[in-house]
């Protein structure tokens, strides 16, 4: 019954995390790329990147969403917040 429970949660968190990666890649990283001299990740991986917190990165992902001229939902929204917190700035 646990062991399910938790295959359950690591499967779904699975799915939002590739939809957030889904998302994130139609959408931001052209743009980024052109920023970062081919390189779309290098803006969140870079030593003086802006994000420091996950405050920061939900108002940086709210703002930018309306630079790349997408109309995302509040959970399509988180979806990527938690791909870029797991993937890249690790808090
Ligand atoms: C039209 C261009 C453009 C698009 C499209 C765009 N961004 Fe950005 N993004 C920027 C610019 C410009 C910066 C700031 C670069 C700097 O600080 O030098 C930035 C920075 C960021 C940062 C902060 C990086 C750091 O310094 O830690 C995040 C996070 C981010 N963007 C997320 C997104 C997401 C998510 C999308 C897709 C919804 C997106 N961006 C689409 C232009 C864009």
């Amino acid at each position: 019954m646990r062991l399910a429970l938790l295959l359950v949660m690591i499967a779904s968190s699975g799915v939002t995390l590739a939809q957030g990666k889904a998302l994130h890649d139609s959408a931001c990283l052209q743009c980024h790329a052109s920023l970062g001299g081919g390189d779309p990740n290098q803006l969140y991986t870079r030593g003086d990147r802006t994000v420091k917190s996950l405050d920061g990165l939900k108002k940086r992902v709210a703002y930018c969403t309306k630079a790349a001229d997408v109309s995302w939902d509040k959970s399509q929204q988180q979806a990527v917040v938690d791909y870029l917190r797991q993937r890249f700035y690790n808090f």
